[in-house]
């Protein structure tokens, strides 16, 4: 016998199909947003920058010539996640990669000085970071959280 023509097989299948396309569905709709890969970028960032200060502090310039480059290269979201936050910024996108590009080259400077010993350089180039991690976030931050995860 045909199991394709016996029609409460053919019912039992169906259901099967049915069941576990809407069980698929609501554990799809039911899962959080992730979480941007953008957000793990600034932590280690902020954790770098708070483990600068340490060393400004102990006046280990060792230590800020290993993490000024991490700061000033710092890993960039994976390209599906960059396409989409360059959807949003629009024509913003080259004022955003702007301050980037301001917080990368204030992150080498604060890495050359470091290297010659020069401290009171490390601390400008530090604020310098600071200010244009401050100018992004002015322009970007709230409005990227309220875009990305209201
Ligand atoms: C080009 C823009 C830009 C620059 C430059 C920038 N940030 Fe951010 N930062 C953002 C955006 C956008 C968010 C919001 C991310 C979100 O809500 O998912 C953010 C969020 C953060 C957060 C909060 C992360 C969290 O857990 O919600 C920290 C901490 C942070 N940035 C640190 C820094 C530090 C330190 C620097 C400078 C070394 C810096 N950022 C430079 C755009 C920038």
């Amino acid at each position: 016998m045909n199991v394709f023509k016996c029609p409460a097989t053919i019912a039992a299948i169906l259901v099967v199909v049915l069941i576990v396309t809407t069980a698929s569905f609501r554990v799809r709709a039911a899962e959080p947003a992730k979480p941007m890969a953008l957000q793990g970028v600034m932590q280690q960032l902020d954790r770098d920058m708070q483990a600068i200060t340490g060393a400004i502090a102990t006046e280990d310039w060792a230590s800020v010539v290993r993490i000024a480059p991490t700061i000033a290269r710092h890993p960039e979201p994976p390209l599906a996640e960059k396409v989409r936050i360059l959807a949003w910024l629009g024509s913003d996108a080259g004022k955003f990669r702007g301050f980037d590009g301001q917080v990368h080259d204030a992150a080498v400077n604060m890495g050359e000085a470091a290297q010659r010993g020069d401290g009171q350089t490390v601390i400008a180039a530090f604020a310098d970071v600071q200010l244009r991690c401050l100018a992004c976030h002015q322009d970007f931050r709230k409005p990227f959280a309220e875009h990305f995860h209201p």
